[in-house]
């Protein structure tokens, strides 16, 4: 029995896996990060890397190096006084959290596309991809699990992968989009593999392994929607990107009809070491902070 279930499943996965990669592939010209950003990731993953030679990579672009500054100086960090160089952001916030400030100051231009079709606007992706990461930030705070930056930047990225639908595969995006208004009843993941042959996940995970984002990164792009199924080491971060989520589209915040319920697994709270009390919390400062974040990162047009 086992044995002729297994070919056919093989060649499905194997199919999907064509479909992703051909879709990548053709959207490897537009829909890259800046050169500037992937100079930061391979340095900073190089162990040899100082914080001087991050100083050299970022003094050369001086927006991008005013950007960060913004970002290091916001009510995000609360450091004391105004930290005016690279370097001293380096010194206090670490080489890590500079990388992905860096990558976050980077990514709004990833969103252009404005209005593709009667119910989908890119930049309405765009507030949903800031309102995930804010919250995502504050959820790890709350939860005190570290890493505010890291967290930051898996919800901003989150969705990606229907960007990499709407950039190399546009007519059949807009079929989904069609599909999903029609139907209530059916997931925009269901109908993503129905019209497309794979779903966001698969596109975003994939886009991840391209850039060389760590796996955690992987885990949260390919498993958001159902972080149960990851291992639990591997779970924090995305379980954490779906509480996030599943509130910003209960808040009506950004594109939400990708989220698949309006219910946080009380499971995954616990393993995320939240209790309600705290994810109130977190809702009753998610508008202010929002609003902050859009104002350091900027709108994708
Ligand atoms: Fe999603
Ligand atoms: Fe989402």
């Amino acid at each position: 029995m086992t044995q002729a279930t297994t070919p056919q499943t093989d060649s499905a996965q194997a199919q999907r896996d064509r479909i992703v990669r051909e879709a990548i592939a053709e959207i490897s010209h537009i829909a890259t990060l800046p050169e500037i950003t992937l100079k930061i990731i391979r340095l900073v993953e190089d162990p040899d890397s100082t914080a001087q030679d991050l100083n050299k990579v970022i003094t050369h672009d001086p927006a991008l190096g005013a950007r960060i500054l913004k970002v290091v100086n916001s009510a995000f960090y609360g450091l004391p006084g105004q930290i005016g160089s690279i370097n001293r952001a380096i010194v206090l916030l670490g080489l890590n959290a500079v990388k992905n400030i860096a990558i976050a100051a980077s990514l709004a231009k990833l969103f252009r596309g404005g209005q593709i079709c009667p119910g989908f606007n890119a930049r309405d992706l765009w507030s949903h991809s800031i309102a995930v990461g804010t919250t995502t930030r504050l959820l790890s705070q709350e939860a005190e699990l570290g890493l505010p930056d890291e967290a930051f930047l898996a919800g901003l990225i989150h969705d990606i992968g229907i960007m990499v639908e709407m950039q190399a595969r546009r007519a059949k995006f807009i079929q989904v989009i069609e599909t999903v208004q029609g139907d209530p009843r059916i997931s925009f993941r269901e109908a993503e593999q129905r019209i497309l042959g794979a779903d966001h996940e698969a596109f975003g995970a994939a886009l991840c392994r391209t850039w060389k984002f760590p796996s955690s990164f992987i885990f949260v792009t390919g498993y958001h929607h159902r972080p149960a199924e990851l291992a639990v080491r591997h779970r924090t971060l995305a379980a954490a990107v779906h509480v996030a989520d599943v509130l910003c589209a209960g808040l009506e915040l950004g594109y939400g009809r990708t989220v698949e319920t309006d219910q946080i697994d009380p499971n995954l709270l616990v393993q995320l070491n939240l209790t309600a009390e705290k994810v109130d919390r977190v809702k009753g400062r998610v508008h202010e902070a929002i609003e902050e974040t859009h104002n350091l990162l900027g709108s994708p047009v």
